[in-house]
């Protein structure tokens, strides 16, 4: 499979050249020239989740991976449950638990399969080791922390916003040391993105650094993403599947991009509805035709804070040879502050506990409902953070004790290593010239 800079066309490259440069030239973000179409998809949601994710990432990966090593790396990327769970039976309404992996969160199958990339394409023996430079609103950094933690001839270096992630959140990855190196920086998530994307543009920091990034920018991290829509199919059924709703929570779009990218594939679903928080550019956009971003405000739901949505791109490009697909099935739309705190008292009451980036996907898939009122849709909203990582506002909302969980509970007394940054770029380009080799 051939994959081309979106930005500087001519810059075409396989798989692993894709994962290894991480960001094209011009700060352009790599993608497959076609998406196949997957043969007797059916047939496809009868396999186990490695095998199926196998046959799915193949026509992506084949002049660069083997069936048998792919089916290796993500059965160690992809070993943790990924459980459908009823929480609304009249309505048939089912939350997507992608937040079982070791750092709570969906990014878990992105940054894995990542690291087993990496591990598979970079040399043995380097002069140069590979700096992984991401930004994170929160769960990225964690993800990927637990991902590359203790790798070979690796560093991640992992930028934040100062003060704008939730303390458990920070605890989760910036009290690891040893090959994770951790930045507050003192401003907002889209001022991180920023600076990630100036040192790749900076030949004395790229190339020196051997510089990569483990952000969605990565198309490595999309393709793993894909998979886990297809697993929600199979649970369903094939029949269910063809009517069913996805909403995912979305501030960079990666999610909804991997959706896309599935139904592309040939995965049937009715409609994926991409919600956002205030930091509504996109559905803006949808609405309104001008893009026009706005400065980022700060919310619940911290981890989708983002006004510039660096995959927003993607889903243009595939939706320019499918136009009437992405007109169709693809809705994007915002959700207050207020509307996310109904939907957590609202699935509290359901019996069920959700952090407020999952709660705000089911607001909009309610919301898609009443606006649509067709009853004999299947719902699936993506819960894509554990709820104990939110623990000081569902407690606040909700006035209950949040229990957390063993990944949490041994972290929370820990010391945060972190480096505090202010946002120029001159201050990150002199840290990572000062960095010792690992
Ligand atoms: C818990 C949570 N939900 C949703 C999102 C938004 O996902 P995406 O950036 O793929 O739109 C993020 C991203 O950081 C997240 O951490």
């Amino acid at each position: 499979m051939q994959y081309s800079n979106l930005k500087v066309a001519a810059e075409q490259v396989n798989f692993k050249q894709a994962v290894l440069r991480g960001l094209g030239k011009d700060q352009g973000l790599f993608f497959p020239d076609e998406i196949p179409q997957l043969d007797n998809i059916e047939a496809l949601l009868q396999l186990d989740f490695v095998p199926r994710s196998v046959a799915i990432l193949k026509p992506f990966v084949e002049d660069v991976l083997s069936e048998e090593m792919l089916g290796g790396m993500l059965e160690r990327a992809f070993n943790f449950p990924l459980p459908l769970v009823k929480v609304d039976s009249k309505n048939d309404i089912h939350a997507l638990e992608l937040f079982h992996g070791p750092s709570l969160a969906f990014k878990d199958f992105g940054a894995r399969f990542l690291a087993e990339c990496f591990a598979r394409f970079s040399p043995e023996k380097v002069e140069v080791p590979l700096t992984i430079l991401t930004a994170t609103s929160g769960d990225t950094g964690a993800a990927v922390a637990h991902a590359f933690l203790g790798m070979k001839n690796i560093r991640a270096v992992i930028l934040y916003p100062k003060g704008k992630i939730t303390q458990l959140q920070e605890k989760l990855f910036c009290t690891l040391g040893g090959n994770i190196h951790t930045i507050s920086i003192d401003d907002d998530f889209d001022s991180c993105q920023q600076l990630v994307k100036e040192a790749f543009s900076d030949p004395e920091i790229r190339h020196p650094l051997n510089l990569n990034s483990a952000n969605s920018i990565n198309i490595a991290r999309l393709l793993a993403q894909v998979c886990y829509y297809f697993e929600a199919a199979a649970q369903l059924g094939y029949k269910k599947a063809k009517s069913t709703v996805f909403s995912v929570p979305s501030g960079n779009f990666g999610n909804a991009t991997a959706g896309m990218i599935a139904h592309c594939l040939g995965l049937p679903f009715k409609r994926l509805v991409a919600a956002t928080n205030e930091n509504d550019t996109v559905p803006r956009f949808l609405a309104e035709g001008h893009w026009d971003p706005r400065k980022t405000v700060a919310t619940l739901t911290n981890a989708m804070d983002i006004s510039l949505p660096n995959n927003f791109v993607r889903i243009q490009q595939m939706a320019a040879s499918r136009p009437e697909m992405f007109e169709q099935q693809l809705f994007s739309g915002k959700i207050s502050e207020a509307e996310t705190l109904v939907a957590v008292r609202q699935l509290y009451q359901q019996g069920y506990l959700a952090d407020p980036h999952s709660a705000l996907a089911y607001a909009g898939l309610i919301r898609d409902r009443k606006q649509r009122g067709s009853g004999d849709e299947t719902g699936v909203f993506a819960c894509t953070a554990h709820p104990a990582k939110f623990r000081e506002s569902l407690e606040d909302t909700l006035q209950i004790k949040v229990e957390l969980p063993q990944e949490l509970a041994v972290v929370v007394d820990r010391e945060i290593l972190s480096t505090q940054l202010d946002s120029r770029y001159k201050s990150l380009k002199n840290y990572l010239l000062g960095m010792d080799n690992p």
